[in-house]
């Protein structure tokens, strides 16, 4: 095979907030031979994500940051020109979900599929199809465990993932709204996706907006964005409602992600759920074997703090406020 030129957009410097121009450099250089178990891939679309920020950061996301020189990573779609891998020939149309932002690339074949072009298009495969589609699907079904009946609020809904997860949500018998900048995206939502609503976050009154187009609150929020959006949505969520924390695209550059915040949620998968314990009593005869068990076994150590006569419930009750108890605070009387 003569020698194919490649182009590649490497990482020059780690960003500094919004990434400018200068942090990338387009180096070139000559196509590899592939071995065997390789496959060559000539890009014809590359899709763009927002994670591939994260990766610019020095500080470790959930996946770990590029070096200086390294190629940005993101998807590529495109055909196959050399295969050394059974399973995939030359002529084969492909996506691969690390392809990089290259004209080609080299793939052993981990997160590489073979695409069918009869049934979407290369670019619906890096979107609807591909990485976009799948995260809507498994966070709204996975994840929300959305119901049909329930309100489904998506933002960056007009986005690669937010336009899926209405769609799904519609199509599974929900009620949709979206969250988008601006009077374009936000017709665009409605008339063309069909979301039953769509508010601008961007225009005064937002919150106001939202509760309006959410009469009977929100059942699942599907979160891309976070900031000043997700605090419109926290007081009209119901009553074990889910919020599916998929994205933070509004702090992946103000390089605080390392620290206290939403962030540990997306990378460490955290589940956080509250719970009110008389919502389980029925549990109780459960726990009442079980627990006595164990107290009867010497296998619960109790530490009670008593005091003694009615007098002293007010002064036991603000001490226990206080952290002068030291136990269960309890008063004989
Ligand atoms: N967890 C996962 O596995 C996974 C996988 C894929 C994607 N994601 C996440 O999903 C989210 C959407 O990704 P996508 O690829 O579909 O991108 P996208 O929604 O197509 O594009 C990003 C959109 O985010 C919105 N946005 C940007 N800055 C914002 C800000 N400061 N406040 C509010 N909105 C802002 C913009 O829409 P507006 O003009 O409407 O603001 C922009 O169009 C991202 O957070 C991404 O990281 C997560």
């Amino acid at each position: 095979m003569t020698a194919l030129l490649n182009r590649q957009i490497v990482l020059a410097r780690r960003p500094a907030g919004v990434p400018v121009p200068g942090d990338f450099r387009i180096v070139e250089s000559t196509v590899p031979d592939i071995q065997d178990g390789e496959v060559l891939i000539r890009h014809a679309y590359l899709g763009l994500a927002p994670a591939a920020r994260l990766r610019m950061s020095e500080t470790r996301s959930y996946r770990d940051p590029l070096a200086l020189g390294d190629v940005v990573y993101g998807q590529g779609c495109g055909v196959v020109v050399q295969s050394r891998k059974p399973g995939f020939e030359e002529g084969d149309a492909v996506m691969s979900i690390s392809g990089g932002w290259q004209d080609y690339s080299v793939s052993k074949g981990a997160g590489l599929d073979r695409i069918d072009t009869a049934v979407a298009p290369p670019t619906v495969w890096l979107g609807a199809l591909g990485t976009s589609g799948m995260t809507a699907w498994i966070g709204l079904l996975q994840i929300g465990r959305a119901r049909p009946g329930d309100t489904v609020v998506v933002s960056a809904a007009s986005g690669g993932v937010g336009s899926v997860v209405g769609q799904i949500a519609k199509l599974k018998g929900c009620r949709a709204v979206g969250i988008a900048g601006g009077e374009a995206k936000v017709r665009h939502v409605v008339d063309d996706l069909g979301f039953d609503a769509c508010v601008d976050y961007r225009a005064p009154g937002f919150a106001d907006a939202l509760q309006r187009a959410c009469p009977g609150g929100i059942d699942v929020y599907f979160e891309n964005v976070g900031g000043a959006v997700r605090d419109a949505v926290w007081p009209l969520m119901n009553t074990q409602g889910r919020i599916v924390v998929c994205g933070l695209i509004a702090e992946y550059n103000d390089g605080q992600l390392a620290g206290p915040g939403w962030f540990q949620i997306l990378a460490k998968r955290l589940e956080l759920r509250g719970f009110i314990m008389s919502d389980h009593a029925s549990l109780r005869p459960e726990f009442v074997a079980e627990m006595g068990a164990w107290y009867a076994a010497g296998k619960i150590t109790v530490k009670e703090d008593i005091s003694h006569g009615l007098e002293a419930v007010v002064p036991a009750f603000i001490g226990m406020l206080q952290g002068r108890n030291f136990g269960k605070t309890i008063v004989a009387l």
